[in-house]
């Protein structure tokens, strides 16, 4: 890549696949991506397959991720799991704020600060999502959305951890309804949050990787991939099912 940064395709699994499913899953996909150079590869799964994915997947050019985790290392909170248990199973990274979880589980921007620094002391490599939703671009409040997600998001964290954040700038439209983005509107937010990362580390901006998310598909993956700004993709839908996931891996490599 001209820019430097590796791209990074990651699949979200959401709330699919017991453990068999994830072994069959990965089975799948390993020697599928074995050859393939020049981009990191993860997959973010529930809580419960953790051990097994992070096991099933050592040595190869695969990274583990959870889809959430609290902003405390531990309490009172029934049904919650903290960075160190997450980094203790040797999982690779964390989603944080991804749009499911803020509109669907209440976490607010100010509970992700403290998660971004959290995952940071933890070790984990924390991918931040920020979007507007439908009305949102209507209104034309898009960058101002983009502004508070990313601000509030990185508010805790030096130059140095700045630079190693993934975001992921998932437009909520385009997510789960096969309404992609246009290659025009997310080389635009995706500039757009570039930008936003070098108002508070100018250095960082340059090495800070933003990806895309909301119905990439194997046939649409290439086109944005090939974005200036875009350094790879947040997959939902696509990401289920090893031949589709392993072509949009392909698709980065172009
Ligand atoms: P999708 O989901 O690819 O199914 O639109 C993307 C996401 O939610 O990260």
């Amino acid at each position: 890549m001209t820019s430097g940064r590796t791209p990074l395709i990651a699949g979200n699994w959401k709330m699919h696949k017991t453990v068999e499913e994830a072994e069959a899953f990965i089975q799948g996909l390993l020697p599928r991506v074995s050859s393939v150079e020049g981009v990191d590869v993860g997959v973010c799964v529930p809580f419960t397959a953790l051990q097994a994915m992070v096991d099933s997947t050592r040595g190869s050019r695969v990274d583990v991720y959870a889809q959430t985790m609290h902003e405390t290392t531990h309490g009172a909170f029934t049904g919650e799991v903290s960075a160190p248990m997450l980094s203790e199973l040797d999982v690779h990274g964390v989603v944080l704020g991804h749009s499911e979880r803020r509109q669907l589980f209440g976490e607010t921007d100010r509970a992700l600060s403290q998660k971004m620094l959290a995952a940071f002391d933890a070790g984990l490599q924390p991918i931040l999502c920020v979007g507007e939703t439908e009305e949102e671009r209507a209104r034309e409040e898009t960058e101002r959305k983009l502004r508070n997600q990313v601000q509030e998001g990185l508010e805790r964290l030096g130059p140095e951890q700045i630079a190693r954040v993934v975001i992921a700038y998932e437009p909520i439209w385009a997510i789960g309804t096969g309404v992609v983005a246009t290659p025009e509107q997310a080389q635009d937010a995706v500039a757009f949050v570039r930008a936003l990362v070098g108002d508070k580390a100018p250095e960082a901006a340059r090495q800070v990787r933003v990806l895309y998310g909301g119905s990439v598909k194997p046939d649409n993956a290439a086109e944005l991939l090939a974005l200036p700004d875009v350094d790879g993709a947040l997959v939902g839908g696509a990401s289920l099912e090893p031949g589709a996931f392993a072509q949009i891996v392909g698709a980065a490599t172009a």
